[in-house]
């Protein structure tokens, strides 16, 4: 690997030097530099020397390389610049590099649609976020288990059965008289949730059946069974639509057979404790405070209490989410033993997770060794900041923002005067909110501004898929030509630096855990790559040695384009 034979011998020469071997070499954004070494500041000050000296010293003292050629810049940067031979190698690199292959195990959680209930924004952002993170893991060589983890064992279900049954179909739904469809259950959440909050009778029954269920008790169990199989079907439509596919299509109801296996292990331990009739583990950790938020900065700094204690069992016996999540977390660790249990949720759950991995640890549900890990995204917004509603004003489901947002690609299209079937259209209000959503830093709120999101100029989906298809459509015009790195124009090099770029760019959001920073490496790809298209004729070249490397290139963005979009889950169409 290019960046890394840099430094490889910077490190050799800087040990030679009596420096050390902590030299770090980075891709450069200077003009007429490749990559940088920005180390000798902090080798220097530990030396107590000069870090021009050093650096000039270490560049001294490198072997001679075909590939790179070093200079110091000041204060005190080592520049590298790839030679010709460099840059060919780079290519060819970027051209067969194989793919890679790692022992650790990543269980990833995310989408956890709730059954009976319509899908919201917040779990499109699981999906999106989710299902990047777990192809990059894939890209990078991990084995990864994926489980869509349903929200199947609470109320709502419970609160569609009452509802059912107070308007006497009960049964006929049970036995088939009536036909159970999604539609039954999109009326009946709404009305059966509203009726609670008026009448304390009917939560009170609707609590009950969903005591029931969880007991597996008939019949109340069977229509759950019925009810969770309709619904089901629908999220895995969904799903699909975004571009969403799991292993797992397991629930809550799948840890339910841990609970009292997972509370015994917990009450054995001596963790549990009873409160009220419930049963909780202490999960605070000693002298942890936790600073309450200032509304001036002037104010000053106040701390919360400790982490409060997590329940484990309610006093009317009933099953809890996290109790959920923590036999999940058991059986999860029986049947795959992961190395990495990762989850994406709303970031208001971070300190539900907090509670939850520390009891499974001081339960020993988690082994020492394994990492749990909790990603929280932010809020999606409308353009007022608030959260985003319906033209109506009603509360955004996700099939709504999907057909938001396909009626206004739609539009513009209509407006280019171009027509492309419902296939196209869907593929790029696709790419219009996963690339949005994507690029975001993942904690961060962030504004969903349609407009700006479907354009097909600036840093958009539909930017990178027309890019993807400019290219395609010139190399379907093109005749076949040899395989050629020769590299010869400052336009040709910026394309295959910002290959290499994004490359790197699936490392770092590895470690972030974020893919925002792989949608800027893509998004530059796009750029330099029209700035090559506008400064160089391509299918015109007279030249054929000329016109091969052209083609070799055109040929490797392509496929890195399109490498990055199945990471992504940007599905790229034929034409555009
Ligand atoms: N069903 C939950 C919700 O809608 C999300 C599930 C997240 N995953 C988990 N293992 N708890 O908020």
């Amino acid at each position: 690997m290019i960046r890394e034979e840099a430094e490889k011998l910077l490190n050799a020469a800087a040990k030679s030097c009596g420096a050390g071997e902590d030299f770090c070499v980075v891709f450069s954004n200077m003009p007429n530099c490749d990559f940088q070494c920005n180390s000798c500041f902090a080798a220097a000050k530990k030396l107590q020397t000069n870090p021009f000296e050093l650096a000039q010293k270490i560049v001294e003292n490198l072997k001679s390389s075909k590939n790179f050629e070093f200079s110091v810049a000041r204060p005190a940067f080592i520049n590298i610049r790839l030679t010709e031979k460099g840059l060919k190698a780079l290519a060819s690199e970027i051209a067969y590099q194989k793919p890679e292959s790692k022992d650790k195990h990543i269980f990833i959680d995310y989408g956890g649609p709730n059954l009976g209930k319509a899908m919201h924004i917040g779990h499109m952002r699981s999906l999106n976020i989710g299902e990047a993170l777990k192809r990059l893991y894939k890209k990078l060589g991990y084995k990864v288990t994926s489980d869509i983890f349903f929200g199947d064992w609470g109320m709502p279900l419970g609160l569609i059965m009452a509802l059912l049954e107070k308007e006497g179909k009960f049964q006929d739904y049970l036995k088939g008289a009536l036909p159970l469809t999604i539609e039954v259950m999109n009326r009946a959440y709404p009305a059966a949730s509203k009726l609670k909050d008026e009448d304390s009778a009917f939560k009170a029954r609707a609590e009950e059946i969903t005591l029931a269920f969880q007991n597996k008790q008939h019949p109340y169990y069977d229509f759950w069974k019925k009810l969770r199989q309709v619904s089901v079907a629908e999220a895995t439509k969904v799903c699909k639509l975004l571009g969403a596919d799991f292993d797992l299509w397991n629930g809550e109801s799948d840890a339910s057979g841990y609970i009292d296996e997972v509370i015994e292990i917990f009450k054995q331990k001596g963790l549990a404790r009873e409160s009220e009739g419930a049963l909780v583990v202490d999960v605070a950790e000693e002298g942890e405070q936790i600073p309450i938020p200032k509304k001036s900065p002037d104010e000053v700094q106040r701390y919360e209490n400790p982490m409060p204690p997590l329940m484990i069992q309610k006093s009317n016996g009933g099953e809890l989410y996290a109790t959920s999540d923590i036999a999940t977390i058991y059986y999860r660790n029986k049947l795959y033993h992961p190395d990495v249990l990762h989850y994406v949720t709303d970031a208001r759950q971070a300190q539900r997770f907090t509670q939850i991995f520390r009891a499974c640890k001081k339960a020993g549900i988690s082994p020492a060794g394994q990492e749990l890990l909790h990603t929280g995204f932010g809020t999606m917004n409308g353009k007022d900041g608030k959260p985003f509603k319906t033209r109506n004003g009603g509360n955004v489901g996700l099939l709504d923002i999907l057909q938001m947002v396909q009626d206004k690609v739609e539009e513009k299209l209509k407006q280019n005067g171009t027509e492309y079937d419902a296939d196209v259209k869907r593929k790029i209000a696709n790419a219009a909110i996963k690339f949005a959503d994507l690029s975001n830093v993942v904690e961060k709120d962030y504004i969903f501004d349609i407009d700006k999101f479907i354009s097909f100029e600036g840093k958009t989906g539909p930017y990178i898929q027309y890019t993807a298809c400019r290219i395609k459509s010139i190399l379907q015009k093109a005749e076949e030509s040899e395989e050629s790195f020769d590299f010869y124009t400052p336009e040709q090099k910026a394309v295959l630096m910002g290959l290499a770029k994004l490359k790197q760019s699936y490392h770092t959001a590895f470690n972030e855990k974020s893919l925002s920073g792989v949608c800027t490496a893509l998004f530059d790809v796009c750029k330099n790559f029209s700035s090559f298209y506008t400064a160089e004729h391509i299918l015109s070249e007279s030249d054929p040695a000329k016109k091969a490397v052209k083609l070799s290139l055109l040929r490797l963005t392509l496929k890195e384009i399109e490498q990055a979009c199945d990471v992504l889950a940007i599905e790229i169409p034929q034409k555009m």
